[in-house]
């Protein structure tokens, strides 16, 4: 049975800290801009580039370092849970580019698209908080797991 590898399971936990700075840091300009109407969205803009860089960039990681593999050769609780985790990735990676567009459309901070775009974001946050809680508490089960169980138990 594979088990997971330390030195990938320590990466993704710290990425998630990483991701929930970067999360406050948006959450904090888009404070900032909702105040006044003649604010500029360039920073806020820039700031949601990076952050759909970094999640494109640590779910690849996720997927790629080879957690999913893991977690389908673990007991059916786990893998039902990861494979719902996985299925958020795109989900989330298609919401994240909608609300690009839109932010890049956007030429007047009292408008009807802002107030979407800013409802539209923080939905966002808020689901993908849930969802690097969730994991961090996956990862954490499947790591104590695999010490409890020989490496032979499935
Ligand atoms: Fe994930
Ligand atoms: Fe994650």
């Amino acid at each position: 049975m594979k088990r997971i590898n330390v030195s990938l399971a320590t990466r993704i936990a710290t990425e998630h800290l990483s991701y929930r700075s970067l999360i406050v840091e948006i959450e904090t300009d888009l404070a900032r801009v909702s105040q006044t109407s003649t604010a500029s969205l360039d920073g806020l803009r820039k700031l949601l580039r990076s952050f759909h860089s970094q999640v494109r960039r640590h779910f690849a990681l996720e997927e790629r370092g080879g957690l999913f593999e893991v977690y389908d050769e673990h007991p059916l609780a786990f893998r039902r849970h990861a494979r719902a985790m996985l299925g958020q990735h795109r989900v989330f990676l298609e919401r994240l580019g909608r609300i690009l567009e839109t932010v890049n459309r956007i030429e007047r901070l009292d408008s009807p698209e802002f107030t979407e775009f800013s409802r539209d974001l923080r939905d966002l946050i808020a689901a993908l908080r849930k969802h690097e809680r969730d994991e961090d508490e996956l990862l954490e089960r499947l790591v104590d797991h695999d010490i409890r169980h020989g490496p032979d138990h499935p």
